[in-house]
C-alpha cells in the first residue's frame, strides 16, 4: 500500500489557518490529525472540539483524531466523530479496550490503537480483529519538536513482522513522532503506513506546506525494505 500522510494540526498556523488548510488540500494530504490532550495522560494541552468543529466546515480531509486523554470512553462523546474517520486511543488509557475499539466501529470511523515507547507491540495481540491500524508513538505523547526514539525503527519493524506473522497484513502501520525526510525513509522501509507529519516534516519553517508535502512524498513512496 503507498505510504499516507497526516497532517499534525497541533503544529498548523491557527492565525493563518485557512491558507494551511488550502495547501494541505491542493498537496492531497489523506487526513488531519488532532492531538487530544488532557494534562493528565500526557502533561500539556493541545486542540478540543470547537476548533475541530470549525476546520469540519471548511474541508472534506477525512480527520485523524489521537485521543491522549486517561479513560477515552467517558470523553469521546466531545467528538463528532464521523464516517472515514481515524480515532485512536492509547492502550495505556482504558481498562475495556476492545469495548471501545467496537464503539468506535459502529460510529462508522476506523478504530486504531495507539501505543508508548515503552509498550510492547504484543500487549494488542488480542484485539488485532478490532483495529484497523495501530499507531507507533516514536516520541513520548505531549509535545511537538523532539527527536525520535532511536529504537522506534526496529519497533515499526517488529510490529510489521508481527502484524504478517499473525495473518493482518492489511492493518496499517502509523507513525507519530519527528517524522522528517530523513527518519521518514527509514519508517517505510520498516513497514510504516501512516506517516503523522508535524513540525519536523510539513509545518516548517524553511519551506512551503505544499512544497513539504511533496518532498515527504517522495521519502515515503517506495515499498518496505523488510
Ligand atoms: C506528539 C505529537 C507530535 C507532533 C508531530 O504528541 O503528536 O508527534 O504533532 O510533530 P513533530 O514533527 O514536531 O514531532
Ligand atoms: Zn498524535
Amino acid at each position: 500500500m503507498a505510504g499516507e500522510l497526516s497532517a499534525s494540526m497541533m503544529c498548523a498556523n491557527f492565525l493563518d489557518l485557512q491558507n494551511n488548510l488550502k495547501e494541505l488540500q491542493a498537496a492531497e494530504i489523506e487526513y488531519l490529525h488532532f492531538d487530544i490532550m488532557d494534562g493528565q495522560f500526557v502533561p500539556n494541552y493541545t486542540l478540543g472540539p470547537c476548533v475541530m468543529d470549525q476546520i469540519r466546515e471548511q474541508t472534506d480531509i477525512p480527520f485523524d483524531i489521537h485521543l491522549m486523554v486517561e479513560r477515552p470512553e467517558d470523553k469521546m462523546n466531545f467528538f463528532n466523530i464521523q464516517q472515514g474517520d481515524l480515532v485512536s486511543v492509547h492502550y495505556e488509557t482504558t481498562y475495556h479496550l476492545q469495548r471501545l475499539l467496537e464503539r468506535i466501529r459502529k460510529m462508522g470511523a476506523c478504530p486504531g490503537v495507539a501505543i508508548n515507547p515503552a509498550t510492547p507491540v504484543t500487549s494488542i495481540t488480542e484485539i488485532l480483529d478490532d483495529v484497523d491500524f495501530i499507531l507507533i508513538m516514536t516520541v513520548n505523547p505531549g509535545f511537538a519538536g523532539q527527536k525520535m526514539i532511536p529504537y522506534s525503527l526496529n519497533k515499526i519493524a517488529k510490529t510489521k513482522w508481527f502484524l504478517l506473522d499473525h495473518g493482518y497484513p492489511n492493518i496499517k502501520i502509523q507513525v507519530d513522532g519527528n517524522v522528517s525526510f530523513e527518519n521518514s525513509r527509514h519508517m517505510r522501509d520498516a513497514g510504516a503506513d501512516i506517516f503523522v507529519v508535524g513540525s519536523s516534516g510539513l509545518f516548517m519553517k524553511n519551506m512551503t506546506i505544499y512544497n513539504a508535502a511533496m518532498e515527504m512524498r517522495k521519502c515515503i513512496s517506495h515499498e518496505y525494505k523488510i
